[in-house]
C-alpha cells in the first residue's frame, strides 16, 4: 500500500506541468495523424457517394435556388452547365424521392418558423441594444438617466440578446428544418422543440430582465442568474430531443457531415451551459478558467458547428454539386473536436493562472489552423471555376462570404492567441472586432443565407420583393465592412499607444474616437440592414406579393406549389 501510494508521489514530481503540456500536444497530434491515416484507408466513409446523400437520383447538376428571380435561377444553371435529362426511370424516382421531401418539410415548418421568427425579433431588439452601446462609447452622455441604460448595462444586454436569443434560435430553427431533409424522414418531438424554445425564451426574458435591473452572475457571457439558467439548459435539452427521435427513425444508413456537426452541437450546449452555470462550485481564478472555457467553447463547440453543418448543406444543394472532399469534411469535424475544448485558456493570457494552461490552449489554438483549412479548401475547391455563381444566386453569396469570414476570424484567433500578439491586442477593441468577424462576418451571414434558402419551403411562399434581398446584403456587408476595419485599426492602436510608456493613458483613448464613431456608422447600416431583413420576413409570413419563380421544386412547380401551400 504504502509502496503504491510512494509510485504515485514520484510520478507526481515526473508528471509536472511541461509533461502535461506536452502529453497533450503529442495526443492530439497522434490523433490527427492516426485520423488521416483512417481515412486514407478510407476507414471512417465506406461510401465514396457519401457527398451525395444530400441529393436524390438525377439532381446533382441541377441548382436549387428558392430565393431567386426565375432569371437568376437560369443564369446560375448556365453558369453550373447543363445535364442531360434523366430517363424515365429515373425521373419516376426522382419524383418519388421529392414528394417525400414535401413530407420532410411539411413536418418541419411548423418548428422552423416558430424558431425563426424569434431570431428575428432577437436580432432587430439586439442590435438596436449594441448600437447603443456603440453611440455611448464616443458619447459617454446619451442615455444617462436610467440605469439599466447606462452602457455597463446595455452592452451586456446586448450580448446576452445576440447570443442566448439571435445566434440560437436561428441555429435550432435551421437544424430543424435540415434534419428530416438529412435523414430523408419526418420530423419526430416536434413538439419538445416547441416546448423547449417556449422554455428557452421565457429564461431569455427573465434573465435580460434582471439584468436590465443590475442582478447579474457577474461573469461574461454568464451573467443571467443561475436560477434562470435551469430554464435555458431544460430548454436547450428539449430542442434537441428532436434530433434523438429523429435519427431513431432515420431512412439513410449514412449520416451526412452536417449531422455530426449538428448532433455534436446540440449535445454539446446544455453540458458546457450547465457546468458553466454551476453556482459556487469554482471560485476565484478556477471561475475565471470555467468561464472562459465555457465562453470560448459556446463558441467554438455550438455556434461554429451549427453553421459549418448550414454550409456543408446549403452551399452544394444550391450550386447542385457535391462539396469536392468528403474525407476533408470529417477531418474538419475531428479537428474542431480534438481541438477546440481546450482553447479557451488565451482569453486569460497574463492573467493569475497557471502558465502551462496558457500555453497549452495556444498551441491547441494554432492546430485549429487545422481543422479551419480543411473546411476553407473544401469550401473552395468546391466552388472553383464556378465562382460566378454568386452574382446569380442571393443565398450562396451570403453562405460563402459567411464561410470565407470562418476562415479569416479563425486565422486571426490563432495569431491572436500568440502572448507577443496578444500582449497588443487583448483589452482593446482589436478583440471586439474579432468578435464581430466571428459571430457577424461568419455566423451571422451564414444563416441569413440559409434562412433565405428555408423560409419559401418552410412557407410554400416565395419572398416577395426580391430586391429587399440584395438591399440587406449590402447593407450589412458594407456596415460590417466599415466596422471590421475601422474597429481593427483603431483597438490596434489603442493596443500600441497603451504599451508606450511615454504616452499618458487618456492618449490610448483619444485614439480610439474616430475609430468608435465609424462604428457607429458601420452598425447603424448593420441595423438599417436587418430592419429591411425584418420586414421581408413579416412581409412573407403575411403572405405579400407573389413570384412564380424557383420557391419550391423544379419538378412539377404547379403540383409541388399546391401540395406544399396544402401543408399550412
Ligand atoms: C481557431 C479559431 C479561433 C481562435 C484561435 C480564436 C481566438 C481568439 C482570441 C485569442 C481571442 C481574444 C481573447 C482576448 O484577448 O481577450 C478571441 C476572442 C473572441 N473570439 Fe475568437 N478565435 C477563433 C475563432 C472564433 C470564431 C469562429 C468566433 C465566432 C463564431 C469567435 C468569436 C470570438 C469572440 C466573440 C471573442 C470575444 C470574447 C469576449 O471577450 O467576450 N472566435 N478569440
Ligand atoms: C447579429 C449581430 C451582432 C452580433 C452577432 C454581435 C456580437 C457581439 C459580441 C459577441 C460582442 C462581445 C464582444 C467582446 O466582448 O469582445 C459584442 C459587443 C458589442 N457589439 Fe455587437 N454584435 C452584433 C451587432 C452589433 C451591432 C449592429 C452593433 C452596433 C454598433 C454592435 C455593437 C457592439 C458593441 C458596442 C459591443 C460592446 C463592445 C465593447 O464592450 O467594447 N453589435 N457584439
Amino acid at each position: 500500500m504504502l509502496h503504491g501510494l510512494f509510485h504515485i508521489y514520484r510520478l507526481g514530481i515526473i508528471v509536472n506541468t511541461v509533461t502535461v503540456l506536452l502529453l497533450a500536444f503529442i495526443l492530439s497530434v497522434t490523433g490527427l495523424f492516426v485520423f488521416i491515416w483512417s481515412l486514407r484507408w478510407r476507414l471512417f466513409d465506406p461510401h465514396p457517394n457519401a457527398a451525395k446523400t444530400i441529393f436524390s437520383e438525377g439532381e446533382v447538376g441541377q441548382v436549387d435556388e428558392p430565393s431567386a428571380t426565375p432569371q437568376q435561377l437560369q443564369a446560375l444553371q448556365d453558369e453550373m452547365g447543363h445535364q442531360a435529362p434523366l430517363d424515365a426511370a429515373g425521373q419516376r424516382t426522382l419524383s418519388q424521392e421529392l414528394a417525400e421531401r414535401i413530407q420532410a418539410d411539411r413536418s418541419s415548418a411548423l418548428v422552423a418558423f416558430l424558431f425563426l421568427s424569434c431570431s428575428v425579433a432577437w436580432l432587430v431588439v439586439g442590435s438596436i441594444a449594441g448600437l447603443i452601446s456603440s453611440y455611448k462609447l464616443h458619447s459617454p452622455d446619451f442615455l444617462v438617466n436610467d440605469a439599466w441604460l447606462t452602457f455597463g448595462r446595455m452592452r451586456t444586454l446586448h450580448l446576452n440578446i445576440i447570443a442566448y436569443g439571435w445566434a440560437p434560435m436561428a441555429a435550432f430553427g435551421i437544424a430543424v428544418w435540415m434534419l428530416p431533409r438529412l435523414l430523408k424522414t419526418k420530423l419526430m418531438g416536434g413538439r419538445f422543440a416547441i416546448l423547449g424554445g417556449m422554455l428557452w425564451n421565457a429564461g431569455l426574458i427573465a434573465g435580460l430582465g434582471s439584468i436590465a435591473v443590475g442582478i447579474s452572475d457577474g461573469m461574461e457571457w454568464l451573467e443571467m442568474p443561475w436560477q434562470v439558467d435551469l430554464l435555458l439548459v431544460a430548454g436547450g435539452a428539449l430542442a434537441a430531443l428532436p434530433l434523438v427521435f429523429t435519427l431513431q427513425n432515420r431512412r439513410v444508413e449514412h449520416l451526412y457531415v452536417s449531422i455530426w456537426y449538428m448532433g455534436a452541437a446540440l449535445f454539446w450546449f446544455p453540458v458546457l451551459f450547465l457546468v458553466g452555470n454551476m453556482p459556487a462550485i469554482h471560485i476565484g481564478v478556477e471561475q475565471a478558467t470555467m468561464n472562459w472555457w465555457y465562453g470560448h467553447n459556446v463558441l467554438g463547440l455550438f455556434y461554429t458547428p451549427m453553421a459549418l453543418a448550414a454550409v456543408y448543406y446549403f452551399l452544394p444543394k444550391i450550386i447542385g454539386k457535391p462539396i469536392v472532399s468528403y474525407n476533408l469534411s470529417l477531418l474538419g469535424f475531428w479537428g474542431l473536436a480534438f481541438f477546440y475544448g481546450q482553447v479557451g485558456g488565451h482569453h486569460l493570457i497574463g492573467g493569475p493562472v497557471p502558465g502551462w494552461m496558457i500555453t497549452l490552449s495556444i498551441v491547441q489554438s494554432m492546430m485549429m489552423i487545422i481543422p479551419v483549412l480543411a473546411f476553407s479548401i473544401n469550401q473552395h475547391l468546391t466552388l472553383s471555376g464556378h465562382f460566378r455563381s454568386l452574382l446569380h444566386s442571393p443565398t450562396l453569396r451570403f453562405i460563402v462570404l459567411g464561410g470565407m469570414m470562418y476562415t479569416v476570424s479563425s486565422v486571426q484567433g490563432s495569431f491572436q492567441a500568440l502572448r507577443s500578439i496578444n500582449t497588443v491586442a487583448h483589452f482593446t477593441h482589436f478583440t471586439v472586432a474579432h468578435a464581430h468577424i466571428g459571430l457577424y462576418g461568419f455566423f451571422t451571414l451564414v444563416m441569413f443565407g440559409a434562412i433565405y434558402y428555408v423560409m419559401p419551403r418552410v412557407l410554400a411562399w416565395e419572398w416577395p420583393y426580391p430586391k429587399l434581398i440584395s438591399w440587406h446584403f449590402w447593407l450589412v456587408l458594407i456596415g460590417f465592412a466599415v466596422y471590421a476595419i475601422g474597429l481593427s485599426i483603431g483597438g490596434w492602436l489603442q493596443g500600441l499607444y497603451m504599451l508606450d510608456v511615454s504616452r499618458p493613458f487618456m492618449d490610448s483613448v483619444n485614439v480610439t474616437i474616430p475609430y468608435l464613431q465609424s462604428r457607429t456608422v458601420g452598425g447603424a447600416l448593420m441595423t438599417l440592414g436587418h430592419l429591411v431583413f425584418a420586414f421581408h420576413f413579416i412581409a412573407m409570413a403575411l403572405r405579400h406579393g407573389r413570384r412564380v419563380g424557383p420557391a419550391l421544386f423544379h419538378e412539377d412547380k404547379v403540383g409541388v406549389q399546391a401540395a406544399g401551400a396544402q401543408s399550412l
